[in-house]
C-alpha cells in the first residue's frame, strides 16, 4: 500500500464488481475509503486496510444520514477528497410491460439514491473542494431496446451531472461523469434474471411481441461478461478521475464504449437505429432474425 493520504473517500455499490474494485484501488492508493455495502456478510469479506465498510443502501434515508454523520465525525477530521456514486441496478423490459413498481424501483436506486447522498455530502465536499464520480453508462448516452428505465436513469443522471457541475465547479467541487460500455460484474446475470422474471409475468400478447428482442438482449447481456473490461480496469480510470487536479468532465471506460459514443455523435436518429437493430441481430436465435424493432433495417 502507498502512504496514508489522510483522506476520505465514499464508494457506493462497493459489495461486488466496479464498485469493489474501487475500493480496493483507492485504499491501495493510500485514501480511507468508506465502503457501502448493503449486508453485513459483504462488509466482513470487503474489510481490510483502508477500507471501512459501511451499510449504506441509497434509497434509505437513514443509511444517508450515517454515511453523512460519519464523514462530519471523523476522528481523525480527515477531509472527504471524494464521492463515486457507483451503485445501480438494471432492469431491462420493453416500456409497454415494464410495471410502473419497477420504473421507479430503477430510478430510485440509479438517479434519486445518488442525488440523496449527493446531497448528504455536499457540504463535506465544498469544504474540502472534492470530486464528485457520478458511474453512467454508455447508456447514458445511446439506448438499446427494452433499456427505457435503465438507460433513462443514467439520461438523467447525466443531466443532473452537467447542472450539479455548473453549480459547483465555480466553488471549487469537480464533477465526473464515468461512462462504462461492457464490464465483467454481476449486473448482466442478475439484470438478466430480472428480465427473466419480468417475462415470466408477461400477458401472452406482450411475450408475441417482446420475447424475441428480449432474447437477443439478454444474449447481448450474456456476452459481456465474455468481452467486457476487467472491474479492475473500470476501478483504474474511476482512481484517475478521483485523483486529477483537474479531471476531464467524461471518461468512457472500455473501447466499445467510447467508439460506440464516436459514431453516435455523427449519426442521426434512423442512423442510430439501424446500428443498434444490426448488432442487436446478431445476438437474435438464428443470427439473423428480423428483430422487430428500431424501425427498417
Ligand atoms: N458492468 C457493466 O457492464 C456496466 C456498464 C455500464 C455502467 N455500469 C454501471 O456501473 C455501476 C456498477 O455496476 P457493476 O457493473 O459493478 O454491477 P454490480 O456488480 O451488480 O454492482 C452493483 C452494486 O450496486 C449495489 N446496489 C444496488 N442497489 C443498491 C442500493 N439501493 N443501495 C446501495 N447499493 C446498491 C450492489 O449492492 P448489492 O450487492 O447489495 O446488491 C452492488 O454493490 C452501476 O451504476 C452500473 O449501472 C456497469
Amino acid at each position: 500500500m502507498s502512504t496514508a493520504r489522510n483522506e476520505l473517500i465514499v464508494v457506493t455499490g462497493a459489495s461486488t464488481g466496479i464498485g469493489a474494485a474501487t475500493a480496493k484501488e483507492l485504499a491501495h492508493r493510500g485514501f480511507h475509503v468508506l465502503a457501502g455495502v448493503r449486508r453485513e456478510v459483504d462488509a466482513d469479506a470487503l474489510r481490510g486496510p483502508g477500507i471501512e465498510p459501511c451499510i449504506l443502501d441509497i434509497t434509505a434515508e437513514s443509511d444517508i444520514v450515517a454515511i453523512a454523520d460519519r464523514v462530519a465525525d471523523d476522528p481523525r477530521h480527515r477531509p472527504l477528497r471524494a464521492l463515486v456514486n457507483n451503485a445501480g441496478i438494471a432492469i431491462n423490459a420493453p416500456v409497454e410491460t415494464l410495471p410502473m413498481a419497477q420504473w421507479r424501483r430503477q430510478f430510485d436506486v440509479n438517479l434519486f439514491g445518488q442525488i440523496a447522498i449527493t446531497q448528504a455530502l455536499l457540504p463535506a465536499l465544498l469544504n474540502s473542494a472534492g470530486t464528485i464520480v457520478n458511474v453512467s453508462s454508455v447508456g447514458g448516452k445511446v439506448v438499446m431496446p427494452t433499456y427505457g428505465a435503465y438507460a433513462g436513469s443514467k439520461f438523467a443522471l447525466e443531466a443532473v451531472s452537467d447542472a450539479l457541475r455548473r453549480e459547483v465547479g465555480a466553488l471549487g467541487v469537480k464533477v465526473v461523469v464515468v461512462e462504462p460500455g461492457a464490464v465483467k460484474t454481476e449486473i448482466a446475470e442478475r439484470g438478466i434474471a430480472t428480465s427473466q422474471e419480468l417475462m415470466n409475468d408477461m400477458p401472452a400478447d406482450q411475450l408475441a411481441r417482446y420475447s424475441e428482442v428480449l432474447d437477443a438482449v439478454m444474449a447481448q447481456a450474456r456476452s459481456f461478461n465474455e468481452t467486457g473490461v476487467s472491474a479492475e480496469a473500470a476501478a483504474m480510470v474511476i482512481a484517475r478521475a478521483v485523483t486529477a487536479s483537474r479531471p476531464r468532465t467524461r471518461y468512457t471506460i472500455g473501447r466499445d464504449a467510447a467508439i460506440l459514443l464516436r459514431v453516435s455523435r455523427f449519426l442521426t436518429d434512423r442512423g442510430l437505429d439501424r446500428v443498434v437493430r444490426l448488432n442487436l441481430k446478431r445476438f437474435a436465435a438464428g443470427g439473423n432474425q428480423p428483430l422487430g424493432v428500431g424501425g427498417r433495417a
